[in-house]
């Protein structure tokens, strides 16, 4: 008797790439490999439907057979980030047009305005088509919606359709022009409409749009992705009963609510590309050459964690795992032997239903001719063909179990929103105060949950509120009554929902648990530098009043981090020593394990393991938790 192993793996493969005759030949071994999902189709919109109306099904009929003969279980895509050119040409205005009003044209990928009824209407085609033919084929157990939406900037559309699509979504917010205007304080620079039908999209304005006009155009934006999406939901729901319906997200990217997307889905998965998101991402230097080839160790951890927190029942995946070196970075190495084994079993200590590898072969043709798969393009393994088998045999020994529940980090997608669109101060991102938070977290050793502000905060002995502007009364309550630790960062509540300062000033409803109320908020050059016992900070500096007390004290006398009872309010960026400083008081006074771990060396506990991962020499030790 075989039992279903508490995580899958599987592979990206492109049957429509390779010839027929070679197809059993490459299930077989996938099946050999050990792995047991197969994800198709998300790029195959010219071969299914080569001409409008005209379907050629046979191919993807036998390739569908092919995998399913040899036992795997096929998650199929819509194929609508590829919309081929017969459709572009029929309809030239489904193109997004980017923020100098120039169309993103044919010729790549992801080339479609969200908002453009007509390709929406047209996605919601081919999804019934495919889920009129293989809905209940037995080989299908699940399917993908579209592939990475956003990925190369393609969530915002400054075309016409998004305009007209904006001002209806304006109307249904504010209800009134006059509830706009005073909302977004158009009285300012003389920006009052006179209507809706006057709202123009936030783009090419002399100097920069108000923020407020932004962050409803990014709300808007995310709006569009969700409900693009929601509409393939229906179709594969209605049509194909049953089976999961995933979508896959990316590597520090915000530019729509995956909190939002994800309720629509069964599970969400996410693209773990280590090497290429260190090499593309604001890490240190020192960090880029250490890691060069494993990956900053916390960087799909995060998104792990994050994504569990943004899927239904933290049902997530990996549906596309680096093997080799990527083509898209400004450097493409190598991970070194053993991390792509390593990447697996991290993937399973946070709790992943599939680790799927992008791809199975690597195309010798087009854009990513320089991107390993688990094969050569001559069929002979890759590298990492033999660790995914080292990771299949590992897994197969591993109960489940569920992840040990100790600190709790909140993000939001809007706190993202608004520290991009008003930084203050060049690079104060809420998403990297929370990834440098989340890094120090696990720096002691903890397991760490990312919620969103409206989650439960219930069973954590730690909570950290890296930098969260617009806070919901959810959260306040929460916070209120739990009885964790907590660490609030600067920024939170420092904005109401329609981008204003709150009238009692930041915090707003945060401010009788900080006990405190921020007067004046500076933000400082890497230059600008406060001294403390053991620590030092910047970045940033809040000046306070109220009842907390000085928790950390500069040598000038200025106070980087306020104490109020079980909660500490930095006033310093989240970053370096600082940061470490605190985070370690509170969990030691939240009563974690917590302990400085060596470099390069990362703790996770799931069920009743330990998970030890040497991120320097690509070594896993699993033991008795
Ligand atoms: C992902 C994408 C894949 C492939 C891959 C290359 O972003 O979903 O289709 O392009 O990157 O690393």
């Amino acid at each position: 008797m075989t039992t279903t192993p508490a995580m899958r793996l599987g592979v990206c493969y492109f049957p429509e790439h390779w010839p027929e005759a070679g197809w059993a030949d490459d299930a077989r071994r996938m099946v050999e490999t050990g792995l047991t999902r197969v994800r198709i189709g998300e790029f195959g919109w010219s071969r299914i439907e080569p001409e409008a109306g005209r379907f050629d099904w046979g191919w993807l009929d036998r390739a569908i057979e092919t995998l399913h003969a040899a036992g795997l279980g096929i998650i199929l895509c819509t194929p609508t980030a590829t919309p081929p050119k017969w459709l572009v040409d029929a309809m030239p205005d489904m193109l997004a047009l980017d923020r100098n009003g120039r169309p993103r044209r044919f010729g790549s990928r992801r080339h479609y305005c969200f908002s453009h009824a007509g390709f929406r209407a047209e996605a919601v085609r081919i999804t019934r088509a495919l889920a009129q033919r293989y809905g209940q084929h037995p080989g299908i157990v699940g399917w993908q919606t579209d592939n990475e939406y956003g990925c190369h900037d393609t969530v915002e559309s400054f075309s016409p359709a998004a305009a007209a699509a904006f001002r209806d979504w304006c109307r249904a917010r504010y209800g009134s022009i006059a509830a706009l205007n005073a909302a977004w304080g158009n009285v300012f620079w003389s920006m009052e409409y006179p209507g809706f039908d006057a709202i123009d999209l936030p783009n090419q304005t002399v100097t920069e749009a108000n923020p407020a006009h932004w962050l409803a155009f990014k709300r808007f934006s995310s709006d569009q992705v969700a409900a693009f999406n929601r509409a393939q939901v229906d179709v594969l729901r209605a049509g194909s009963p049953g089976r999961d319906i995933t979508h896959n997200a990316m590597g520090f990217f915000t530019d729509y609510d995956h909190h939002t997307l994800a309720a629509d889905l069964d599970v969400l998965g996410w693209d773990s590309y280590p090497l290429g998101f260190l090499e593309m991402f604001r890490f240190s230097e020192a960090d880029k050459q250490r890691y060069a080839h494993q990956g900053h160790p916390d960087l799909a951890a995060f998104h792990h964690d994050l994504y569990r927190g943004c899927a239904r029942g933290q049902r997530w995946s990996v549906l596309e795992q680096q093997p080799g070196p990527v083509n898209w970075a400004r450097h493409n190495p190598a991970p070194l032997p053993g991390m792509v084994r390593l990447w697996t079993l991290e993937a399973f200590a946070h709790g992943a239903e599939l680790v799927s590898y992008f791809r199975w072969r690597q195309f010798p043709h087009a854009q990513e001719q320089m991107h390993a798969g688990l094969l050569r393009p001559d069929s002979a393994p890759a590298p990492a063909l033999a660790e995914v088998r080292a990771a299949a045999d590992d897994l197969a020994r591993l109960p489940g179990g569920a992840p040990v529940k100790q600190a709790a980090l909140v993000f939001a997608y809007d706190a993202e929103w608004v520290t991009g669109i008003q930084p203050h101060g060049q690079g104060r991102s809420a998403l990297w105060a929370a990834f440098a938070c989340y890094s120090a977290l696990r720096r002691l050793g903890l397991n760490i949950d990312i919620v969103s502000p409206t989650a439960s905060l219930d069973g954590y002995a730690l909570v950290v509120v890296p930098c969260l502007p617009i806070v919901p009364d959810a959260l306040v309550r929460a916070l209120a009554d739990s009885p964790a630790q907590i660490i609030v960062g600067p920024r939170t509540g420092s904005r109401t929902a329609d981008f204003a300062i709150p009238e009692t000033l930041p915090p707003g409803p945060l401010a009788s648990l900080m006990g405190l109320t921020v007067t004046l908020s500076e933000s400082w050059h890497d230059r600008m530098v406060l001294d403390g016992d053991g620590w030092t900070a910047g970045g940033w500096f809040d000046h306070v009043e109220g009842a907390a007390l000085p928790e950390l004290t500069a040598r000038d006398g200025r106070v980087a981090c306020w104490r109020h009872g079980r909660v500490r309010t930095l006033a310093v960026w989240p970053q370096g020593s600082v940061l470490d400083a605190v985070i370690t008081a509170s969990a030691r006074d939240a009563g974690l394990p917590a302990a400085a771990l060596p470099e390069g060396t990362r703790l996770r506990r799931r069920g009743d393991r330990l998970f030890r991962f040497d991120y320097l020499n690509a070594q896993v030790a699993i033991e008795p938790a």
